[in-house]
């Protein structure tokens, strides 16, 4: 399979098909604009806690502009973890995250990469302070309940894998002027 099929695979639902991935807009993925990808995994679907981190980022004050629950497959998940295919743990990784279904969502704000990963806590749930989700709802590194993007050019990557075009909505903040200045 050549990267150009590839990129036409929807990996969302596992079809062969061409389909409107979400958009790439770098230009327009910027200063307030700029968007992540939070993905609450299948054990913080498990223990509830959908709600709790979905209040979390809309009180900080980031836009939702996408969320679905989906069960993701395991094509999908290999693609969106593909830089760690050679740990130990990759093989254990996959099946902790195909192993029920992920709430995915797509916040936007200012600096919302880097917020909202100071949000997540560490990695490892016992470095992670309380306050944050890792730091306040789990205790192992296998089971940390919450993905969100590493970098804006992560994010872009994780976005157009995940979303498709119509399945992210613009819509105007109202109160955005009481968020920023
Ligand atoms: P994520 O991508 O899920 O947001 O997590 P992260 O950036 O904080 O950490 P990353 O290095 O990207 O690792 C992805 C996920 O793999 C699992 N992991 N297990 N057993 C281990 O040593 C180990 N290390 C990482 C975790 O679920 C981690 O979130
Ligand atoms: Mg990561």
């Amino acid at each position: 399979m050549g990267p150009k099929r590839r990129s036409q695979r929807n990996l969302c639902d596992g079809e062969d098909v061409v389909v409107k991935r979400a958009r790439i807009e770098e230009s327009g993925w910027t200063g307030v604009n700029e968007r992540t990808f939070i993905a609450v995994k299948p054990d913080g679907v498990q223990r509830r806690l959908v709600g709790e981190i979905v209040r979390r980022f809309e009180r900080k004050g980031f836009k939702l502009v996408g969320l679905k629950l989906m069960q993701a497959s395991e094509e999908l998940l290999r693609e969106h973890y593909s830089e760690l295919r050679s740990k130990p743990f990759f093989r254990g990784l996959i099946a902790y995250m195909s192993s029920g279904p992920i709430v995915a969502t797509v916040w936007q704000g200012l600096d919302v990469v880097k917020t909202a990963r100071k949000m997540l806590g560490e990695t490892n749930p016992a470095d992670s302070l309380p306050g944050t989700v890792r730091g306040d709802y789990c205790v192992e590194v296998g089971r940390n309940v919450i993905h969100g993007s590493d970098s804006v050019v992560s994010a872009q990557r994780e976005i157009s894998l995940w979303f498709r075009q119509n399945e992210l909505q613009s819509w105007e903040d109202n109160c955005s002027h009481w968020i920023y200045n």
